[in-house]
């Protein structure tokens, strides 16, 4: 073997020209000469944003990007995201067989295709629609694509009623509580829609229906009612708010339609409150969505959206594609996107059913419950919600507590113990106000919440105990969507 280290990097910058890029032949061999940390590649450096011009070992890039990854959060002390961090072995061993399946390829994939189906009539019958062998569903990549469907599906079905009107359509309008997440901003901006932002408020702290008046007119495309506010996790009064656009119609006869954003609450509300009308019961529903990444349980990258009938979704949106010797339409922003999220999602609907659902749903209740519980009994907070709604709440610093530190540098003190937990201001009216947020999801045991119920309390006695005031420039707003 007459390999060097600097051959086995493969790149053409450190490799000798006389020493043939194939020279090395064995792995035993290459670890004895080469121990794992102090290759070229590990113990130098790989270029950072420019393509290395040669090929590299296997086992050094995997050992490269692996070490980078740790630098990561801990997933599992995440307590900023509503993103699913956690499954099953069988789960994994799933997603593992599965990895190859692109969603677009329903010739090639028939039986995921075909799971799809299942999976969306499931929820269409878990959101309580009239029939749902009649509903109309999709996977999506996410709560925002779904989102955007929904969307563009309340703007399509304006516009044709104003045009069988002899109408204008270019001034079209939705709207939004001023809470609402990025992904309607995205859809607004990016389909010419004005947004048209309810302001939350102290009296107000979501979209409840309250001077809805005010904002809705002939050219309101729909409103958007939010399961599970991002901010707070507080759901807003879905059939309130339909109640409110009754007396709207009564009035002046726009037919205002309500898409249901339930990215988190969609899969929460059904479970922990099935007795609250917030979905296809509520008769101006037309549209829901989630994110079967969220409360779905699922791995990062599946959402779903549900219209309530077929006739709810314009046909011009849908295009027709001749699957299984039969009709499969399709209505997505992307094309080819992961299949075996799809499967994931199959494999919990089995695996759980509605009981399994029930009880993890309720653990993660429970522990919000008993983390809120405990941080309103610490001085120096006000609970904004205790998690009652979907497992989330966020918290302020009681007015007039302190002028030493915030919930910024609370963020950051518990950072050092790994827990990420961020802070943040409120939307517009309210961005004065400063509230830190904790998600909890499946795999935050009590055991583990006990534990962050000590750091919370070890953190604030170590910054009540400062005696100068901490440093306030450069502190950013950690809050994640
Ligand atoms: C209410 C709401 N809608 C939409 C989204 C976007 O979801 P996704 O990340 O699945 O695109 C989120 C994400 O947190 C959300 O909370």
């Amino acid at each position: 073997m007459t390999t060097t280290p600097e051959s086995q990097t493969g790149t053409s910058s450190s490799r000798p020209s006389s020493t043939p890029v194939h020279a090395f032949t064995g792995i035993g061999d290459h670890n004895q000469l080469n121990p794992l940390f102090a290759r070229v590649g590990e113990s130098t450096d790989f270029p950072l944003n420019t393509l290395p011009p040669g090929e590299t070992l296997p086992e050094t890039a995997y050992q490269v990007v692996h070490d980078e990854s740790m630098l990561d959060g801990n997933a599992r002390l995440n307590l900023a995201t509503f993103v699913g961090t956690w499954m099953d072995d069988y789960a994994t061993k799933l997603y593992a067989e599965s990895l190859d399946k692109n969603m677009i390829d329903k010739d090639e994939y028939p039986q995921t295709a075909a799971i799809e189906t299942r999976c969306w009539k499931m929820l269409a019958g878990l959101w309580n629609a009239p029939d749902p062998e009649n509903a109309l569903g999709t996977s999506t990549i996410g709560s925002s694509e779904a989102c955007m469907l929904g969307g563009l599906s309340l703007k399509r079905r304006w516009q044709k009623a104003r045009r069988a009107e002899g109408k204008p359509t270019d001034k079209p309008n939705l709207i939004l509580s001023s809470a609402v997440q990025v992904c309607w901003e995205k859809f607004c901006n990016y389909w010419d829609v004005e947004a048209r932002y309810v302001p939350i408020s102290l009296e107000h702290k979501v979209l409840d229906g309250h001077d809805l008046e005010n904002y809705v007119d002939e050219n309101t495309i729909g409103v958007v009612g939010i399961m599970g506010v991002t901010y707070t996790g507080m759901y807003e009064p879905i059939a309130e708010i339909s109640a409110a656009l009754d007396r709207i119609q009564e009035k002046s006869g726009w037919d205002v339609k309500i898409h249901v954003d339930g990215a988190s609450g969609g899969m929460i509300a059904p479970f922990l409150q099935p007795e609250l009308h917030w979905d296809f019961r509520v008769d101006r529903v037309v549209s829901i969505s989630t994110s079967a990444h969220k409360y779905g349980l699922v791995y990062p990258g599946l959402g779903w959206v549900i219209w309530r009938t077929a006739a709810d979704l314009d046909p011009d949106l849908v295009f027709d594609v001749t699957y299984l010797g039969g009709h499969m339409p399709t209505f997505a922003l992307n094309f080819s996107r992961p299949g075996a999220q799809v499967l994931l999602q199959y494999y919990l609907f089995l695996r759980l059913g509605w009981d399994g659902y029930y009880r993890v749903q309720k653990a993660c209740q429970d522990v919000a419950l008993y983390l809120s519980g405990e941080i309103a009994k610490i001085d120096a907070f006000e609970l904004w919600n205790d998690g009652g709604d979907i497992p989330v709440f966020a918290w302020q610093l009681r007015k007039g507590y302190t002028d030493k530190w915030n919930l910024y540098h609370l963020s950051e003190r518990l950072r050092l113990k790994g827990w990420l937990i961020p802070a943040y201001p409120m939307p517009d009216d309210l961005a004065g106000l400063v509230v830190q947020r904790i998600v909890v999801r499946n795999g935050l045991s009590r055991n583990l919440a006990e534990s962050l119920v000590l750091d919370i309390r070890d953190a604030v006695e170590y910054l009540d105990r400062l005696e100068a005031p901490m440093p306030t420039e450069g502190l950013v707003s950690t809050f994640t969507h």
